[in-house]
């Protein structure tokens, strides 16, 4: 018990108690703290989560779980202030250790695309589907493995037929995966990468499809914005942000054809363009509950709703899927 002697003293344990207790003194008040927007809060039985996306036909957000598969979360009509309850849905049992990260709700196929991958290693990365009547797999197509380069698979879109693009923000990549499933293709730019090797520690990310035929991605650590047009051979370009750079941006959403919600930190920045994205401007930030990490964004109703990486609370878990209003 030699140690003790310095570490039990008073001065050290007041100390302690110190530094501890306003850490926590902070979270419990930015907790209790009124919230300036609508949130709807669910219990769930974890506390990390990734992605939440909206599904208006079945009225439930659909939400994926780091430590790997799918719950739904759903709203009933009447209360706005009800605590909603997440059911698990999908419990990926052949990819125990892997987490489910980036979702897309594929309307015309009725299914969920799932990015899916391996948090600590990086040595495994697919994207399933699901159907979203009876959650059967769809597919499942593996990406990466073990002897590949590192790699993460993050988020996903989907264009016009059905092709999926997947996001790899380790190695700041592009997967594209057929409807049926198949590996079509990998696209990489020397746009994909930071100048700078820290700023590739979190590359691509955030991705979505635009109606007019080309994806939007975004770059995390260096906050770039990029505009890949699959009409013209995947030719990707800059897309030059006024009051940005993007830098934290994580799950991108498509509010308007002119208009692009980032997650991340602040919780979320709207950025429109008025040129078919060639160039675009930031034209309002958001600021939620930051200790929680805002890490997806999702329309419901026209009102934006950012979902948040950290759950709170005891005994329950619960959650938070904030309103979004920007201000400029
Ligand atoms: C992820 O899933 C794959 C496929 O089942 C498996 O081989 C791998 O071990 C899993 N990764 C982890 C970290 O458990």
């Amino acid at each position: 018990m030699a140690c003790c002697s310095a570490l039990c003293s008073p001065k050290f344990l007041l100390l302690f108690l110190l530094l501890s207790a306003v850490p926590i003194a902070y979270l419990i008040s930015l907790e209790v703290a009124k919230p300036a927007t609508h949130v709807y809060h669910y219990h769930s039985t974890s506390w990390f989560r990734e992605c939440a996306k909206w599904d208006d036909l079945n009225r439930r957000f659909l939400v994926s779980f780091i430590d790997g598969g799918i719950g739904q979360v759903t709203v009933p009509n009447d209360d706005p202030d009800a605590v909603l309850v997440e059911v698990p849905v999908v419990k990926h049992v052949d990819l125990a250790g892997n987490a489910s990260l980036g979702l897309l709700i594929d309307r015309p196929r009725n299914r969920l695309l799932v990015a899916t991958a391996d948090v600590k290693g990086n040595l495994y990365s697919a994207l399933a589907a699901y159907d979203l009547s009876t959650w059967e797999r769809v597919f499942l197509t593996q990406l990466s493995g073990p002897s590949d380069e590192k790699s993460f698979a993050d988020d996903v879109a989907v264009d016009a037929e059905g092709n999926a693009y997947v996001t790899d923000c380790t190695a700041s990549k592009i997967w594209k995966v057929g409807a049926d499933g198949k590996l079509l293709s990998t696209i990489r730019n020397p746009l994909f990468k930071a100048k700078e090797w820290y700023k590739n520690l979190v590359g691509l990310n955030g991705i979505v499809y635009h109606p007019d035929g080309y994806l939007i991605v975004i770059h995390t650590f260096s906050g770039k914005l990029l505009k890949i047009d699959l009409a013209k051979g995947e030719e990707v370009k800059l897309i030059e942000v006024a009051g940005g750079p993007l830098t934290f941006g994580d799950g991108l959403e498509l509010l308007s054809p002119t208009k692009v919600v980032v997650a991340g930190n602040p919780s979320g920045r709207l950025v429109e363009s008025s040129d078919g994205w060639e160039t675009a401007s930031v034209v309002g930030k958001f600021s939620g509950p930051r200790h929680r990490l805002a890490t997806a964004a999702t329309v419901k109703d026209g009102k934006v709703y950012l979902s948040h990486m950290v759950g709170m609370g005891y005994p329950k878990k619960t959650h938070a899927l904030v309103e979004a209003v920007f201000s400029a």
